[in-house]
């Protein structure tokens, strides 16, 4: 299902939009127990069976279905967080490019990192009569009264890249494997580290962000037992200095570490922060130095500081998301690696989850994600580890980016 192709998939939600539109929602039966709060959402092998399995009888279609809607009529809204991050600007472009070519009337709005622009947004999509939300939360937990707002209209809802949490008014979710973009980032600072006593510089993105948690999650299951043998000694966190003994942590433990590392996936964040870690390390914190940072954006910004402190005569250090300029500076040799998330993948299964939907289908899960309310159930996307050995082959040669785009490859 995930491979056919978009135009398919986009005539298809065409035809059956006229089926779906007086349809109601079923109302969603939970049949997971939610986790406690302050419990990690978990994410679970098996799809759950959900109670949007019902597909309404042809028979049953009211009449005011079988009106065509308006030229022009919008169907799918999109809300993304910011245009502030190349990174999001990726997915709009993507999902331009997939939802363009087939002439589909599409309005993707942006946040800007505001919950209260965010709300707006999804109100006037909701007021010009669109079918499906597919939304990427800047806060996961704030987000929910706009899941809410939608199940209350009858628009289903698509989690987008990021889990809303705390609401059974979430449909479905698309994501990437978020534990193991973590675990990729952590384990090539352990494959570069020889020797002991290595400096270890811990960031995280922001705590409004589950898959912030994920992300560390994920790098700590990878990080910890380096920590714990002394190969990596943290130069900048007494908080996960005070927990190295603990292979598993809980939520709370978590936020503990994300709440002195955090950069809040802000730029001008991560460089203050660096900063003033740089200003309070001492000189063995410094010399060849090994950075654990969440993405690209906060990964360069963090670079361009460290690069400027004369005691620190090296630095590995880790990214996310393979944005252009991080890329650039995987090949001039300023940032380490990068993990790539094919964000084609993560737009078509947004738009073939959608299609379901309409469709009163439950779409293809492989597995769930509980949001502390309800099992979400999911699609999860591999990612891919990248440096400047496989930079080519997975970036250029898979056409993703044209080899253009960059200089000195
Ligand atoms: C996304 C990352 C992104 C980060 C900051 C996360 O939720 O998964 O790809 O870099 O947010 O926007």
């Amino acid at each position: 299902m995930r491979n056919k192709g978009v135009l398919a998939l986009l005539a298809l939600l065409a035809s059956v939009i006229l089926a779906a539109c007086g349809a109601q929602t079923p109302a969603a039966a939970p049949t997971a127990s939610p986790a406690a709060a302050g419990e990690a959402p978990t994410v679970a092998a098996e799809a759950p069976t959900a109670a949007a399995a019902e597909t309404p009888a042809a028979a049953e279609t009211p009449a005011a279905a079988a009106e065509t809607p308006a030229a022009g009529t919008l169907s799918v809204g999109i809300v993304l967080p910011t245009k502030d991050e190349p990174r999001w600007i990726q997915d709009e472009t993507r999902f331009k490019e997939a939802l363009g070519a087939a002439g589909y009337q599409v309005e993707i709005l942006f946040s800007q990192s505001d919950p209260a622009k965010e709300k707006a947004n999804v109100e006037s999509l909701l007021t010009k009569g669109i079918k499906v939300l597919i939304i990427c939360p800047h806060d996961g937990a704030a987000a929910a009264a706009s899941a809410d707002a939608a199940r209350a209209a009858g628009v289903k809802v698509v989690s987008y890249d990021r889990l809303i949490l705390g609401t059974d008014a979430v449909d479905y979710y698309v994501t990437f494997d978020s534990l193991a973009v973590g675990a990729q980032q952590a384990q090539y600072l352990v494959d570069k580290a020889t020797g002991t006593g290595n400096p270890l510089y811990l960031y995280a993105g922001a705590a409004s962000d589950n898959n912030a948690f994920l992300f560390f999650q994920g790098a700590w299951k990878v990080l910890q037992p380096k920590i714990a043998d002394g190969t990596f000694v943290i130069a900048n966190s007494s908080e996960a200095e005070a927990l190295k003994d603990k292979a598993d942590l809980t939520r709370d433990e978590q936020a503990k570490i994300i709440g002195q590392v955090s950069t809040n996936w802000d730029f001008n964040t991560a460089k203050t922060l660096a900063e003033s870690n740089l200003t309070a390390a001492g000189a063995d914190a410094k010399g060849d130095v090994f950075i654990l940072a969440p993405n690209d954006g906060t990964a360069r910004a963090i670079a361009d500081t460290f690069a400027t402190d004369k005691d620190v005569t090296s630095f590995l250090i880790t990214g996310q998301d393979a944005e252009k300029a991080s890329v650039q500076y995987i090949i001039d040799g300023k940032q380490s690696m990068t993990v790539f998330k094919d964000v084609r993948t993560l737009v078509n299964d947004a738009i073939t989850a959608s299609v379901a939907l309409l469709e009163g289908k439950t779409p293809d899960a492989s597995g769930s994600y509980n949001n502390g309310k309800i099992d979400v159930p999911a699609v999860q996307s591999p990612v891919i580890s990248v440096d400047k050995d496989n930079l080519q082959k997975e970036l250029i040669d898979s056409g993703y980016y044209q080899a253009s785009d960059f200089t000195g490859l």
